[in-house]
């Protein structure tokens, strides 16, 4: 009986506390002044605020960009390891142990824990790629390799240790010199313009045979080797035509190393720089200025 009598008083004290308190709330909104319109309360003269917003890096950019245009033709894209054994990253590229081309891509090997199996290294460039490709898949195949390589480069204006490529492989049954010609002449038409005229010169790769080197007619000065100033062209310097990337129908040798019978496949590989082609497509003279990230430069690029 006590205990109900004490729970109804408190009960009471709580109700009159609400009422008291809504009350007053209901009286301070009522003696509020009506609210003042929105062009009263805000200074729409004012200049908005404008949000930062990011974009790709340019490299990005122009992976995406190349990668659009072999998308386009039926090629897929993979991706492989950046630390690599040297059995993918020149043994099975017909690179044997002492063969010259070693001493171009001067090579960082991981320092390993004593007695973990190696020796293992960075990647100097995305062929291996090639070759973890076609030991998983039998032709046809038709794939680009996007990434990142390194080499034991001193950094200048063209230089650095680290740098990006996309490899390119196409293998089947009946793979010719024409396709490969015909297949590149459409990337750099579409990634330049319709007016580059394209040029094939004989060079040397251990892991394609014939190999070539692949010039774009000069983009500064349309391939006539003149500067609009009527002096030589600093681009071409003069030549008239730009150096882009090495290329080849793979060497049977390869297709050894990945049990593929090389009287009966056929194809065409190819490697090129992106930080170059984005140098040439957009006219920057230092490949420092992609790892700086300044936001002065990244911006011209949204
Ligand atoms: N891997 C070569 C390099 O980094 C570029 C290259 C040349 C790749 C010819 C290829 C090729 O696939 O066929 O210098």
């Amino acid at each position: 009986m006590e205990l109900k009598r004490a729970v109804g008083e408190s009960l009471n004290n709580f109700k009159e506390h609400v009422e008291v308190v809504l009350a007053k709330a209901i009286a301070d909104l009522e003696s509020e002044q009506p609210a003042a319109s929105v062009k009263d309360r805000v200074d729409l003269s004012l200049p908005g605020v404008i949000r930062p917003t990011g974009s790709h890096h340019l490299i990005r950019q122009v992976f995406q960009e190349v990668e659009d245009i072999f998308f386009s033709i039926g090629f897929s894209i993979v991706e492989g390891p950046e630390i690599e054994t040297p059995y993918y990253n020149f043994e099975a590229l017909n690179i044997p142990e002492f063969h010259p081309v070693r001493d171009d891509m001067d090579t960082f090997y991981l320092e390993l824990p004593k007695g973990a199996p190696g020796p293992l290294l960075l990647r100097t460039h995305t062929s291996p790629v090639q070759i973890h490709t076609m030991e998983k898949r039998q032709p046809p195949v038709r794939v680009i390799v996007p990434g990142k390589v390194y080499r034991r480069d001193n950094p200048d204006a063209t230089h650095s240790f680290m740098f990006h490529q996309v490899e390119g492989l196409a293998v089947d049954n009946d793979i010719t010199f024409c396709d490969f010609k015909g297949t590149i002449d459409y990337f750099v038409r579409k990634f330049f313009g319709e007016a580059v005229k394209t040029r094939y010169r004989p060079s040397y790769f251990p892991f394609t045979e014939p190999s070539v080197e692949f010039d774009v007619s000069c983009i500064f000065c349309g391939g006539s080797g003149t500067a609009q100033s009527g002096g030589t062209c600093g681009k071409c310097k003069g030549a008239g035509w730009i150096e882009l990337f090495g290329a080849g129908m793979v060497d049977p040798a390869v297709y050894g190393f990945v049990n593929y019978d090389p009287k009966k496949v056929s194809g065409f590989a190819f490697g090129m720089g992106i930080d170059r082609l984005a140098m040439l497509k957009y006219g920057i003279d230092d490949i420092q200025v992609f790892f700086q990230n300044d936001v002065r430069f990244l911006k011209q690029f949204p």
